[in-house]
């Protein structure tokens, strides 16, 4: 989509989020919170009716843990490998897609960037029986919650009007939109021993981002020159990445790509609200495969 019309249609979608209060802007289905405008009732119901594909570059996260950076990443490497510029016409996440954009989605050629921050229980069946491809991320929950909170303030899709005292009391009961962060991590430990999925973290990839990069695009059989990975990191960097939002993100660029490091949850936490969420790490993730990949004593304490 060119970006006039991308701009056209972001501007259009945040008015009609504006008109809604902040009890409005999300909605329940199936007992989990979702934006209203965003992923109506229709477009949730329609999603089981997805088509997959074998060759798909499936992401998926949990909201505020590095979608958009992958996305990013995802693209290049594709463009890179492919010598096919992927063409951004898709919305990025499947629970955003009208019927229209559905049909552009089967329409499009392969391979076709997906994405969702759907609990993998009801990402649509049919991925998991042509053994798409799928990259999780995930991201230390303090700094998550950190950035989840700063999304609610400053974006009219989600609910603004939020203490983060009471932001955080929702996070950790799990009331935010797509639901709890400790059940989805805990969904996706059942299916760590699956070869069609590759779970990478935050932390790691900021830590190593050209080791990240080579690695994704080995795991979607997209092989990338010494050169080729170079190339991409330096796209993809937090500063590159938040220079060139105007055209990627237009009007929301400033409120994805914020700050971008690990840490920001030590300006925020009380000591009090640390213990708590640390004893929810415990009780949660303690002894998991995933807890263990968090790192969550070396980021969080
Ligand atoms: P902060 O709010 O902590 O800055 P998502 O894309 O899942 O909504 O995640 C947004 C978070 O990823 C934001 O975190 C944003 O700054 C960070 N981010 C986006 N692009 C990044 C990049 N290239 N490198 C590091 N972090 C990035």
């Amino acid at each position: 989509m060119a970006a006039q019309s991308m701009r056209d249609k972001i501007t259009a979608t945040l008015q009609r989020a504006g008109e809604l209060r902040d009890e409005e802007k999300l909605h329940r289905y199936n007992g989990v919170l979702y934006p209203t405008i965003l992923c109506p009732e229709q477009h949730l119901k329609d999603l089981g009716h997805t088509k997959a594909r074998e060759d798909d570059v499936m992401l998926a996260a949990y909201p505020k843990s590095g979608f958009n950076w992958m996305v990013g990443v995802l693209k290049n490497v594709i463009a890179e490998a492919t010598a096919t510029k992927v063409v951004n016409e898709i919305p990025p996440l499947m629970e955003f897609l009208s019927p229209e954009d559905m049909k552009m989605m089967d329409q499009a050629p392969s391979p076709r960037l997906v994405g969702t921050h759907m609990h993998p229980d009801r990402i649509p069946g049919s991925f998991y029986a042509k053994k798409t491809k799928i990259l999780v991320i995930f991201r230390n929950p303090k700094d998550m919650l950190v950035s989840y909170y700063h999304f609610h303030n400053n974006n009219l899709i989600l609910p603004s009007g939020q203490s983060w005292d009471t932001f955080f009391s929702k996070f950790l009961s799990g009331d935010v939109a797509w639901g709890s962060y400790f059940d989805y991590v805990l969904a996706w430990e059942g299916r760590m021993d699956d070869p069609s999925i590759k779970v990478v973290t935050y932390e790691e990839l900021t830590q190593d981002p050209s080791r990240g990069i080579r690695d994704i695009g080995a795991f979607f059989g997209l092989t990338l020159t010494e050169a080729q990975v170079q190339k991409v990191t330096a796209a993809t960097t937090f500063e590159a990445m938040k220079k060139n939002s105007d055209e990627t993100h237009p009007t929301i660029g400033n409120v994805i790509f914020r700050k971008g490091v690990v840490g920001d949850w030590r300006t925020h936490f009380t000591p009090e609200q640390s213990q708590e969420m640390d004893d929810a790490f415990n009780k949660r993730l303690a002894g998991t495969r995933l807890g263990a990949k968090l790192d969550y004593q070396k980021h969080c304490q």
